[in-house]
């Protein structure tokens, strides 16, 4: 099969030109200027003539079927790629698990059986580290050589569940050091918010806002800050921040990118538009819908404007979601009345590239940039590119025709993520995910949807192609 994805502006991280994309079978063969295409012969022409042509999204950063708080992320990788699918991203790398006491291997096998079969788009995986020993760091190498594995998301919160010492943190960082590794980082400090948490509810301070009162941003600052300096003790080993939201974080991740430091950053949608007080702080039990860690920041602080600027000047280099789901109904009443049993997570995966695409209708971020933050800079950054995240000759021909003049209107009634509410409920995109294509098969088309379950593949990647 061919196609020829005709007039529309291609959009890449170094600038756009009206082009017309052929692909054959899986791959882009060829950009065109479109004074050259007549010759071609295809099967299959998509009108792209207004709108933009860029490469399908990758979100670096979801959770399907995470157990976690005592119940499991409510997407599964069948309807969480799917909705994926729908927002315009063709691929996911989402976090396998090692459990504290598990073997990392067995923790590895446990996704891929989950995922297997069930992907409607592209997908690989970080491992989350619950346990660094001895066989752990093992298991590293292994996961690197021949897994297509290469980096791994360590916590400096959650006690008891996820958590390591700095003692753990710095032989997985030298470790990864060797192997080539990125280390990824939850970086909150876990054993002093565990103390304003018992403390809030011994005092009966159990609504959802405390959940983020008693994360204070000084508390993400610190850990930020302190994974840095041990990423520095493990000569220079790469580190990524994960789901980035407090400015005085973002500082300590500036500070070292100054220094020419291999350190590197993410934020998410919910960070960039929702607030404590005008999300998780509302009235009841409704603000459960917004619980996640980090938490959501103050809007009486500049968080977001500096978020913003972060995206435009690469100390932030991705946004993904952190897609996390979690249902009112059975998962997050967990925490009825004691905001610390409440399951961390949002869901968003279908509306990232949407929300980031606001930042350019908003007149915060280039169009370069957009793409960049979304698809080629998480190509890059995990082992996944030139394969994924670039519209160019021989890369897959993951592509979204975007509808710059459309609207996408969020909500529970129209998304496809297994929820039962929308952390953006109202929310009005000035744009919209027209054509969706993955290895060269349109999967959506003006809101139909084509794909199936077990198309997606497993995509081993290679090492970082980010470092300085
Ligand atoms: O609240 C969150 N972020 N849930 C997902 C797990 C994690 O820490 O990324
Ligand atoms: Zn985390
Ligand atoms: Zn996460
Ligand atoms: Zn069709």
């Amino acid at each position: 099969m061919s196609l020829l994805v005709k007039g529309g502006t291609v959009v890449g991280p170094t600038g756009t030109r009206v082009a017309d994309v052929l692909v054959e079978g899986e791959k882009i063969v060829a950009v065109l200027d479109p004074s050259f295409t007549p010759s071609v012969t295809v099967d299959e022409v998509l009108d792209a003539a207004g709108k933009y042509v860029i490469p399908g999204g990758i979100d670096a950063h979801t959770h399907m079927e995470l157990p976690f708080g005592g119940t499991a992320a409510s997407d599964t990788f069948d309807t969480g790629t799917r909705a994926a699918a729908y927002g315009g991203t063709t691929t996911i790398i989402d976090f396998a698990v090692q459990r504290t006491g598990e073997v990392v291997q067995d923790g590895l096998a446990a996704w891929h059986a989950k995922a297997e079969g069930e992907c409607h788009i592209d997908y690989a995986f970080h491992m989350i580290l619950g346990g660094v020993d001895a066989d752990a760091l093992k298991a590293m190498d292994q996961l690197v050589a021949d897994e297509g594995i290469t980096s791994f998301k360590l916590f400096m919160a959650y006690p008891g569940v996820f958590y390591s010492d700095d003692g753990q943190i710095l032989r997985a960082m030298q470790t990864a050091r060797e192997n080539g590794a990125m280390i990824m980082m939850h970086a909150e400090n876990g054993i002093a918010i565990d103390v304003l948490v018992q403390q809030a509810i011994a005092k009966g301070q159990t609504d959802p806002i405390y959940h983020g009162i008693t994360r204070p941003a000084a508390l993400e600052a610190e850990a930020t800050n302190r994974a840095i300096a041990l990423a520095e003790v493990a000569q220079d080993c790469p580190l990524y921040i994960v789901h980035l939201s407090a400015s005085q974080a973002l500082a300590k991740v500036a500070e070292a990118r100054d220094l020419g430091r291999n350190v590197f950053a993410e934020t998410c949608p919910q960070y960039l538009y929702l607030t404590l007080e005008d999300q998780l702080g509302a009235p009841g039990f409704e603000g459960a819908k917004w619980v996640c860690s980090t938490p959501l920041r103050s809007k009486h602080e500049p968080h977001q404007r500096d978020l913003w600027k972060g995206l435009r000047n690469n100390d932030l280099a991705i946004v993904s979601t952190d897609h996390c789901p979690f249902c009112m109904k059975d998962q997050k009443e967990l925490g009825l009345g004691d905001f610390s049993k409440i399951p961390n997570g949002i869901g968003g995966v279908e509306h990232r590239v949407d929300l980031v695409f606001q930042g350019v209708v908003d007149g915060k971020l280039s169009l370069e940039r957009w793409v960049e933050t979304i698809a080629t800079t998480p190509a890059r950054m995990f082992g996944l590119y030139p394969r994924k995240g670039i519209v160019q000759p021989g890369s897959d021909a993951d592509l979204v025709v975007y509808d710059p003049n459309g609207t996408t209107r969020i909500g529970v009634a129209t998304h496809h993520m297994n929820m039962d509410h929308s952390a953006y409920e109202g929310f009005e995109i000035q744009g919209r995910v027209g054509t969706v294509i993955s290895r060269g098969e349109v999967i959506v088309a003006d809101g139909n949807y084509h794909g199936r379950k077990g198309r997606g593949k497993f995509l081993k990647r290679g090492l970082s192609s980010y470092l300085m």
